[in-house]
């Protein structure tokens, strides 16, 4: 018989948004009068903005024409989408990343999880606890871990605990690290980081020759104008960063699909014979061989978000989400909850009342008010006793939500 990859048999449980359906499939079975409101799964809701649909109607119509076909496109994205992306997210930011830094994907969860393809097997990784469960999987699946223990922690990886005592911001690693996960606006605390302590990462990442693998895939919920939304703002980032960002939050194209990885040129990483080699060189190869590019019509639904209509509407689509969030604080801490996250993120991170611990609060809150939020205990040994809500969905479903919260 075939031998199996023996990394997937160390991986604990289900992977933690499949597990949550699977209970609420269960409890929608037996109860199947219940109106269930789902505010796990950091899933969009509101409709695609209407230039973006626009372009894809019209990028269809274009494929329809034997002038206007579009087979295979370039594997690392269509130019003009590369060009304003560079001119509109980092440029005008003062971010100096070039359209040719600038990979389309379909999403940064397989791009954060695909990166380990270029990276060696000896690299020591640092991950928050809590952490966005992906960057962990990866790199079990990758076998960069040894098994996991008690706590669901795996042997060989450096948890930095992100908890209410240090703010959720992960501090510097005491220990020498050669990769660092960070994701800001956090995932799934809401937590964001300032410009000094961001400076403080790149500042450990070049005294040490680290990497930092930084996740922005929630930047455009950043509401405070002071605050950094690309590691790149930071001087001396381009030499030890990749940043991953999404289309999927902020113009709702989780079922769209499309993404971006931003690999600077001259960022550098060793060979085993002690040469140096250069990280874009790598991930365009293997770009190359293993991706074929996302579809015309997408990338064409994607430019749309630059166009001044695009901009405003996906202004709206994230004002109006982070109202949904502003009445789950308002609402929980009403209810006498200890809340965080929620002002620059899209999520709402909890501390579970009456001592339940965060599956706990998961059964409690689906039996007794039909709603679904996600286990802080699924996201690390660290996130137990927490709970994250997410401001993704209608406004009458967050209302409702939080007026059954509010009758228990
Ligand atoms: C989440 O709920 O954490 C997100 O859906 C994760 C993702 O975008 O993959």
């Amino acid at each position: 018989m075939v031998q199996v990859n023996g990394n997937y048999l160390k991986l604990k449980a289900g992977y933690l948004f499949p597990e949550i359906a699977r209970r609420v499939k269960a409890f929608s079975e037996a109860n199947p009068e219940a109106q269930v409101i789902r505010l796990g799964i950091g899933d969009v809701t509101e409709p695609l903005p209407e230039a973006c649909r626009t372009a894809m109607k019209a990028a269809i119509d274009e494929m329809g024409t034997r002038e206007g076909f579009h087979g295979y496109g370039p594997e690392q994205g269509y130019p003009w989408l590369r060009e304003a992306i560079a001119r509109h997210d980092f440029q005008s930011r003062g971010c100096e990343v070039s359209a040719e830094e600038i990979f389309i994907s379909d999403g940064s969860k397989c791009d954060s999880s695909n990166i380990l393809d270029i990276l060696g097997e000896g690299n020591r990784i640092a991950v928050t606890d809590p952490v966005y469960p992906v960057y962990v999987d990866s790199n079990v699946m990758a076998g960069r871990t040894g098994e996991a223990d008690g706590s669901g922690r795996y042997g060989g990886l450096t948890y930095l605990p992100i908890t209410a005592a240090n703010g959720f911001t992960a501090e510097i690693p005491s220990s020498k690290v050669d990769l660092i996960y960070l994701c800001f606006p956090n995932n799934p605390t809401g937590a964001v980081a300032s410009r000094e302590q961001l400076k403080a990462w790149v500042d450990y990442a070049r005294a040490s020759g680290a990497l930092i693998l930084f996740d922005a895939a929630y930047e455009a919920f950043i509401q405070d104008p002071g605050l950094p939304h690309s590691i790149y703002e930071i001087e001396g980032a381009r030499e030890c960063a990749i940043e991953f960002r999404s289309f999927s939050k902020n113009a709702g194209f989780t079922g769209t699909r499309c993404a971006l990885t931003v690999v600077p040129r001259g960022l550098m990483g060793t060979a085993a014979d002690g040469g140096t080699v250069e990280l874009w060189g790598l991930w365009n190869r293997r770009q190359c061989t293993k991706f074929n590019g996302v579809s015309y019509i997408v990338q064409r639904g994607a430019e749309a978000v630059y166009s001044s209509e695009g901009q405003s509407q996906v202004k709206a689509l994230i004002a109006f989400y982070m109202e949904n969030a502003a009445i789950i604080r308002r609402e929980l801490s009403a209810a006498g909850i200890e809340v965080y996250g929620g002002e620059q993120a899209p999520y709402v991170w909890l501390k579970t009342p009456d001592g339940l611990d965060s599956w706990g609060f998961f059964d409690h809150l689906l039996q007794r008010a039909h709603v679904v939020g996600t286990p802080g205990g699924g996201f690390g040994a660290a996130g137990e006793g927490y709970f994250r809500l997410s401001a993704f969905n209608s406004r009458a479903n967050v209302e409702e939500a939080m007026r059954r919260v509010r009758a228990l």
